[in-house]
């Protein structure tokens, strides 16, 4: 599993060896274990934001504090970064650098670089969420962060969640100058993780398998991304943003100023329809008039479910 892993991370730009690498029960034991050999309580995490609820959640249960740093489509803002670790001292960054959740941004390679330089500068860790960045629109996934680090600083984590399913619990990490420490908590956490669905999912990576499903995953999504881009242009009032992604299937809707996407979101769930609300994104006030929509099914009854949010949010546009 850990060869299969290090050959596919070279289209990521990482040359990595087997030993570089520890299975973990998915990406988010991999991100949690990454912060709890990093940081220790009390200490601060820098994270782009609006913030994949999860770690707010690990975060929070560590008791570490987040520093929230404003994003945009093209990711965490790194002068912002560069200020606040001027001003606070901090202790960790996490970034989801591909295909964003919940922005569908993408950090541009000169800016992962940046990023690099400019926490190695403080000798600042960071953790690298790349779980979207194999489902890229493209033929040529995005490179890692990882790809640029020349310290040991990035610990990079993944997994099969979101190109096989989540269910299998396969993720990865490869934490560079903490692999003794994350190695020691994952055997005191659950010892290893279990190898049946390692092994079949190894099977389907070395068959050729893999491959063939992500090609076609990628324009399924890329298909998917386009009507759903599609429906929210035709259904939607005056004043609606997004940004079409290069790849993932997640959009994050901006509605104008004064917008409740709560009320939507109860409204909709009134109809069945499930959407996520800005406010979830962060531990501030901040996203009250943005929502994120997923674009991983499609169907008739989602593109009627489209018409119907797009009505009820012209009843909350004031
Ligand atoms: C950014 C991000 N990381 C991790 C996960 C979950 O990964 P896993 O199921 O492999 O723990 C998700 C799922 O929503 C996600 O969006």
């Amino acid at each position: 599993m850990r060869t299969e892993i290090v050959k596919r991370l070279l289209d990521a730009g990482c040359s990595l060896m087997p030993d570089d690498i520890i299975i973990t029960s998915g990406c988010v034991e991999a991100t949690t274990l990454a912060l709890q050999a990093v940081c220790r309580h009390g200490d601060t995490v820098a994270i782009g934001s609006p913030v994949y609820p999860t770690f707010l959640r690990a975060i929070e249960w560590m008791g570490l504090k987040v520093l929230e740093i404003p994003s945009n489509s093209e990711g965490m803002n790194l002068d912002v970064l560069d200020y606040a670790i001027r001003q606070n001292p901090v202790h960790a960054c996490i970034t989801i650098a591909n295909f964003n959740n919940p922005l569908g941004s993408l950090l541009p390679n000169e800016r992962k670089h940046q990023l690099v330089e400019l926490l190695a500068k403080h000798e600042i860790p960071l953790i690298e969420d790349d779980v979207y960045g194999d489902l890229c629109f493209g033929s040529n996934r995005p490179a890692a962060i990882k790809s640029f680090d020349k310290y040991g600083l990035v610990l990079y984590c993944s997994s099969f969640s979101k190109t096989l399913a989540p269910g299998y619990r396969v993720g990865w990490i490869a934490p560079g100058r903490f692999l003794d420490k994350v190695l020691h908590l994952k055997t005191l956490l659950n010892i290893a993780t279990a190898s049946p669905t390692q092994l079949t999912v190894t099977e389907f990576l070395t068959n050729g398998g893999y491959d063939r499903h992500l090609r076609t995953l990628r324009k399924v999504y890329a298909r998917q991304i386009a009507k759903m881009l599609d429906a929210v242009g035709r259904y939607f009032p005056h004043g609606t943003h997004v940004n079409p992604p290069d790849g993932g299937y997640i959009l994050w809707v901006v509605m104008p100023d004064g917008f409740d996407s709560f009320k939507l979101y109860e409204l909709a769930l009134n109809e069945g329809i499930s959407i996520a609300p800005g406010n979830i994104f962060t531990l501030s006030d901040r996203y009250r008039n943005c929502f994120r929509l997923n674009a991983a099914l499609w169907s008739e009854q989602i593109e009627q479910a489209l018409e119907t949010l797009g009505r009820l949010a012209k009843t909350l546009i004031k």
